[in-house]
């Protein structure tokens, strides 16, 4: 069974490098077995067996949300609310999340993930990170990440988020290293440290985030959100796909970056829920640095779930022009997670979205506004607007 998109005004189509995106206009796409089988202009588009019109609306790649906390109980409006009168954001409000998601049911757990990953389609996202963290306990970390496993393919062991109210500090690093490892090993690909004021040192992430490589887990680092405290030199050590957050870096951490394999994923929406200074995304790419964006989503410090929304503040705040913004959220989403996806080139995933706009440009345009019309996830449509 094949499916021809047609009356597309305009198609985005990115490339390999960081904000490469071509646009074809009076396009079509093609799909069969949830794959691209064609993309391009409407004049050498295939026959297939059905056809949909979307009506001069746009095309582009779905978004690959790099980095999100799903799995979580609670919320935190009031803290939110200290913190615009004033309160700075600290690593502490971790705890207040950790006590709602022990006290959950699976059956909550899992619905309350279910719930965001709607939000997530109507934003358009169509792969997604889910991360553990708000358990740090053996118990609580491997239902966060069995159910976080049920959802996605991208999971992540963040048992290194905090250490726990009552437990003492080596003793916490002994049991995410030792026996809470190896309990979540079957569900979680990557392992990911928060190194940073009020969470762990660099020395301490070097030794968590090395256990987690000799289990079979691959490395992925929160990396100097509140200050640098010397993270990016051991994550490029240890070959981080990712270093996420980067709200404080060195020049000496910049000259690092550009001259390795991994990405920096920035998270607007951090910043904006913190009232942090941005980081400038235009001085990273300028240096060579492959950046994503991703939403962050969870209970305390970003609690959005729509790219659309990141990629608007990217664009007025950190430098970004629409289309390495488009980028950045769709191939570089994809290349934070070593995975393929956010390309709509023959033989990828069909994974994209249908906007309610002539282009892209229109995501921050007209910020805070529903553009996405459709979402659909190989070739599945999984969310429409009504
Ligand atoms: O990525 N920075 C560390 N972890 C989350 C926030 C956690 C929280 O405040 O609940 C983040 O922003
Ligand atoms: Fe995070």
């Amino acid at each position: 069974m094949s499916t021809l998109f047609t009356g597309i005004g305009s198609l985005a189509l990115t490339g390999e490098r960081f904000g490469e995106v071509e646009m074809v206009e009076n396009a079509a796409l093609a799909v069969s077995g949830g794959k691209v089988i064609y993309s391009g202009s409407a004049a050498g588009a295939p026959v297939c067996d059905e056809t949909v019109d979307v009506d001069g609306r746009s095309v582009i790649p779905g978004f690959v949300d790099s980095h999100s906390h799903l799995m979580f109980a609670g919320e935190r409006s009031e803290e939110f609310s200290s913190r615009i009168t004033g309160k700075p954001y600290a690593a502490g409000g971790i705890r207040t999340t950790v006590k709602a998601t022990r006290s959950a049911s699976d059956d909550e757990l899992r619905e309350n993930a279910k719930s965001l990953i709607n939000e997530f389609y109507a934003s358009g996202i169509t792969q997604f990170e889910i991360k553990s963290g708000y358990g740090l306990d053996v118990e609580t970390e491997v239902r966060s990440l069995k159910i976080a496993s049920e959802l996605t393919e991208h999971t992540t062991f963040l048992g290194a988020h905090v250490v726990p109210e009552g437990v003492e500090r080596a003793e916490y690093i002994t049991l995410l290293t030792g026996e809470m490892l190896q309990a979540v090993r079957p569900y979680a690909k990557w392992i990911d440290v928060f190194c940073d004021q009020g969470a762990f040192t660099a020395v301490e992430a070097k030794e968590i985030l090395q256990a987690g490589i000799a289990a079979g887990l691959k490395p992925r680092m929160h990396a100097n959100q509140i200050a640098n405290i010397g993270a990016i030199p051991v994550a490029l050590e240890l070959g981080c796909a990712s270093v996420d957050h980067c709200t404080h870096l060195s020049p000496e951490d910049i000259t690092l970056l550009s001259g390795s394999e991994t990405v920096v994923t920035l998270l607007p929406g951090a910043e904006f829920s913190t009232k942090s200074p941005y980081p400038d995304g235009r001085r990273l790419a300028s240096a060579g640095i492959t950046l994503a964006i991703a939403t962050d989503c969870n209970p305390g410090s970003s609690y959005t779930t729509s790219m659309p929304f990141c990629i608007a503040i990217a664009v007025r705040e950190m430098g970004f022009s629409p289309e390495q913004a488009l980028w950045a959220t769709t191939r570089g989403g994809a290349k934070a997670l070593r995975t393929n996806g956010g390309s709509l080139q023959v033989g990828e995933r069909a994974d994209f979205v249908v906007l309610d706009a002539p282009t892209h440009i229109y995501l921050s345009y007209r910020p805070g506004v529903q553009l996405v019309s459709a979402t659909y996830v190989g070739g599945k449509k999984v969310f429409e607007r009504n």
